[in-house]
């Protein structure tokens, strides 16, 4: 494998574009079962698919942030060691199938998502919650954040705007755990998308709203997602927050044989993902910033972003796949 080209830089470019054939795989393969009510088909199909891939890769990866469990899970748990063994060390997060649901129903925003870093830079979360809070580039650190209540946070960020309070939509999971926030946030005049699953998206919208319609990301969803979301961000640019929000005592126990010490803390997005991380994202279903997976007769067409923190750089790509025969005999393409 080539040397890194870039002061700085600890992955090989190349990487970047390897990781949209990962996740190109795997949202063809959960595509394929889109709409069909069953969940774990899908989510199974994925991974298979993105570990077949990520195992082609001239990396020692590590998966820090995966399906679960080793016990739990049977492919992509943490701590699985992944890629050809020859290369580089890497901490990778991954979802194969990030919005199980909204793939098994079809609707939109399910994406096939990796994350890439250097050994020892991506926050090893445990699988419980985490409270996130993001928003876009372009405001002064520290704009919004996490101790503030919610209304003082789309205070802060119409003012930071110079729009009215009126102007701004916050985007927040649809789960009863939400109902003061979503009632605090309604009471300041803003308005909500509320999202039945897919938050990882969810914060990556906040980096466009021109086009996502969305401003602010608030509320509880899953840590793993949390630092998927950082991780995009980091490339793409923004502000975001996270806090780990555990509801048993067996979570906590767990985070703590994780190595986390501090159980309260507010992570800030470069504590979630840092050093030079990599990131891509494969549209499964049709979705704001990226459209879904379509089949014709001889061709697959996917969209898929790609992105690297130490550049800044964010690549959209548009493939079209014509070996049929190839994709679903698994080959190398
Ligand atoms: P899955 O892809 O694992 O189904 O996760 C979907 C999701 O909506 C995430 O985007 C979000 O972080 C999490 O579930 C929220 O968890 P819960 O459904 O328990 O509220």
């Amino acid at each position: 494998m080539s040397k890194p080209a870039q002061a700085g830089a600890v992955l090989d470019r190349i990487l970047t574009l390897e990781l949209a054939r990962v996740t190109e795989r795997a949202a063809v393969a959960a595509a394929r079962l889109r709409g069909r009510g069953d969940e774990m088909a899908a989510d199974q199909a994925a991974v298979d698919a993105m570990r077949r891939e990520l195992n082609r890769l001239p990396i020692q990866g590590t998966v820090v942030i995966g399906e679960g469990e080793r016990d739990e899970a049977p492919m992509l748990y943490i701590g699985e060691e992944v890629g050809t063994g020859k290369g580089i060390k890497v901490d990778i997060a991954l979802d194969p199938l990030e919005g199980t649901t909204i793939c098994a129903k079809n609707l939109p925003n399910s994406i096939a998502v990796i994350a890439l870093a250097e050994s020892g830079s991506l926050l090893n979360a445990p699988d419980s919650y985490m409270e996130k809070l993001a928003i876009g580039p372009g405001f002064p650190e520290g704009v919004v954040d996490l101790d503030y209540p919610p209304a003082e946070n789309i205070r802060r960020l119409a003012e930071a705007r110079g729009v009215d309070i009126g102007s701004i939509t916050a985007c927040i999971l649809d789960r009863p755990r939400h109902a003061r926030l979503i009632e605090e946030v309604r009471q300041t005049g803003a308005a909500i998308r509320l999202i039945g699953d897919g938050d990882v998206a969810g914060v990556i919208h906040t980096t466009d709203p021109a086009e996502t319609g969305i401003d602010i990301y608030m509320g509880i969803g899953g840590a793993p997602e949390g630092v998927l979301a950082a991780a995009a961000l980091r490339c793409i640019g923004g502000q975001m927050q996270g806090r780990l929000h555990f509801t048993s005592e067996e979570q906590r126990a767990r985070a703590r044989r994780m190595g986390i010490t501090d159980l309260n803390k507010k992570y800030k997005m470069e504590e979630m993902a840092s050093g030079d991380v990599l990131f891509a994202a494969t549209g499964v279903t049709d979705g704001n910033f990226l459209k879904g997976v379509k089949f014709a007769p001889g061709k697959i067409t996917t969209h898929t972003v790609v992105m690297r923190s130490l550049t800044g750089t964010v690549r959209w790509i548009e493939a079209t796949h014509t070996h049929l025969d190839k994709f679903d005999n698994e080959a190398d393409l």
